[in-house]
């Protein structure tokens, strides 16, 4: 599920050949989204389904039948900028997943690069997780990370950790398709190979 650029969709995409998965189905928020383009080059079923006038519970069901109908199973939030609730996330059909341009729990919800800046902070980084109706707060899939530099703004920052989750995240999906993703209370274990 996407909201706008799409370049997390786009090394899915990319990697989709070498890797256990496949992306049956692409569902946009938003009909502008550029991300629905990279899906339809790349001859990928889309679905737009829009909130507006609807309420939440109406929006999510669309959701949730879309999702089911296309035998979905697992959901991927790939820069999809709207909180889930748990009615969604108890009829998904299957695991959602997020990326997350911050090194959790630090710096969740919107401009998270940007407040990592503004903290100080000297190692940032990316995190996929498992969704919760939280804000970024469900468990923990896997994290790079990456340094701030003295002379980084916002864009440059953002560009080096975007370069890492374009790595993480199908490395993550990959990891959750060979079984190796356990789920043991707020923790995951990553078996080994
Ligand atoms: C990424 O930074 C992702 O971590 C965040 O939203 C952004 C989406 O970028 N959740 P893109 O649409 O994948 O290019």
């Amino acid at each position: 599920m996407v909201s706008g650029r799409g370049s997390n969709l786009q090394a899915l995409i990319d990697k989709m050949p070498e890797m256990p998965y496949e992306i049956s189905l692409v569902i946009s928020d938003n009909t502008r989204a550029f991300a629905l383009q990279r899906a339809q080059a790349a001859g990928i079923q889309t679905r737009v389904i829009e909130p507006k006038g609807k309420s939440k519970t109406a929006f999510e069901q669309e959701l949730v039948d879309c999702l089911r109908t296309a035998g979905v199973e697992i959901v991927i939030l790939a820069g999809f900028m709207r909180l889930l609730g748990e009615e969604f996330l108890r009829q998904a059909p299957g695991p959602v997943i997020n990326i997350h341009p911050a090194l959790l729990p630090a710096f969740p919800g919107l401009h998270a690069q940007a407040q990592a800046l503004n903290y100080g902070v000297k190692v940032a980084g990316c995190t996929v997780h498992f969704v919760d109706a939280g804000m970024d707060s469900g468990p923990i899939i896997a994290q790079q990370a990456v340094p701030v530099l003295e002379n980084d703004d916002a864009e440059s920052l953002s560009a080096r950790i975007l370069e890492q989750e374009h790595q993480l995240l199908p490395t993550a999906l990959r990891l959750i398709a060979f079984g190796r993703v356990v789920l043991e209370g707020k923790k995951v274990r990553v078996l080994k190979e």
